[in-house]
């Protein structure tokens, strides 16, 4: 009887390893676990036997009946879970999380977009540039009172520095590309200052060089007019007002009409009509001299905008210190 126990687990054992599907499982339980399976028919002799070899017996049919149903059961769930792996479209899949395009740089490729469109190439600059870079070529000479206009972060004892604005490449590409040129330096800039809803230590500017015969401020006021009407979307009103930079002669603040009341006053314009957008001028002769151009033949004119301010502006942005929150409920809005 032993001997015979013996010969059907050997034959489950090797037959488990046969088992390809539902249905060959199915046909193995039948055939030793089934009610008239090798199992039963061998429990039916059980009574011809004494009692206590009947209870020897009994003890060794159950472990072996056992090691086949673990059998059974260990490649049902090994069918069952292959089959949802790979049968059953139904079943939900494992969300993935999708990373997305920041705000900042989705504004920053359409900028690069409407300034090519008038002409401009695009550059980007270094954000650690010499002292040399960032001032002296722009007309602001060390310990000159204009330099505490921007707190600058300094590196090696004031060799380098992180760039305080983007006007640190104007001579650069000049030197590069020659007049007559336009250009415009995008990326990131660096204040040592509080921050607060409308300040951050680190944004981004949008510098804008254009040097040649005929640049002059009437033709600054077109661009600016055609990138913010494109960028807004909207009609927009430029006004110029007197300002003072080391680098452009005359100097200018640009204003905009308020993109919310269109000039009407309202809290965003604090009741004026009009927003602060940039800084702009015509170069100074001591700058367009350093980028060794002939300052009896071309003219000039710089500007430079302060990204985050525009996209706030455009996208009703409360504070600026939300685009580096690294809050998900910012950034998935856009
Ligand atoms: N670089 C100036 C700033 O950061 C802005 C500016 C650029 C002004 C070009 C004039 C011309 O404030």
């Amino acid at each position: 009887m032993k001997e015979q126990l013996d010969n059907i687990l050997k034959e489950a054992q090797d037959s488990y390893y046969h088992i390809k599907n539902l249905k060959d499982l199915e046909n193995f339980r039948i055939k030793f676990l089934g009610r008239n399976g090798l199992l039963a028919s061998l429990s039916s002799k059980f009574k011809d036997f004494p009692l206590e070899v009947r209870k020897e017996i009994g003890q060794y049919f159950n472990f072996v009946k056992e090691e086949i149903n673990n059998l059974y059961l260990s490649k049902k769930e090994f069918l069952i879970t292959q089959k949802k792996i790979f049968f059953d479209l139904s079943h939900p899949g494992e969300k993935i999380e999708k990373g997305r395009i920041h705000l900042i740089s989705k504004e920053i490729l359409k900028i690069k977009k409407i300034f090519s469109n008038l002409g401009f190439n695009i550059e980007e600059g270094r954000e650690l540039v010499s002292e040399k870079e960032n001032f002296d070529l722009l007309n602001i000479p060390p310990n000159h009172p204009s330099r505490d206009l921007w707190d600058t972060f300094w590196i090696n004892k004031k060799e380098y520095l992180l760039r305080t604005h983007t006007s640190a490449h104007q001579v650069e590409y000049l030197l590069k590309y020659k007049p007559p040129v336009k250009f415009i330096v995008i990326g990131k800039v660096y204040r040592h200052e509080a921050t607060d809803q409308r300040h951050e230590m680190q944004f981004h500017q949008i510098e804008g060089v254009s040097v040649g015969l005929q640049s002059n401020l009437s033709e600054l006021k077109s661009v600016f007019q055609i990138f913010f009407e494109n960028y807004f979307n909207k009609k927009i009103e430029i006004v110029f007002r007197n300002s003072y930079f080391p680098f452009t002669e005359p100097s200018l603040e640009v204003d905009i009409s308020c993109v919310i009341c269109k000039g009407k006053g309202c809290s965003l314009c604090k009741k004026s009509g009009y927003l602060e957008i940039a800084g702009a001028g015509m170069i100074h002769p001591y700058v367009l001299q350093q980028a060794k151009i002939n300052i009896n033949k071309y003219y000039g004119y710089a500007f430079g905008i302060g990204l985050e301010r525009i996209i706030m502006l455009k996208f009703n942005i409360p504070d600026v210190r939300l685009f580096h929150s690294m809050d998900l409920r910012f950034i998935n809005q856009f």
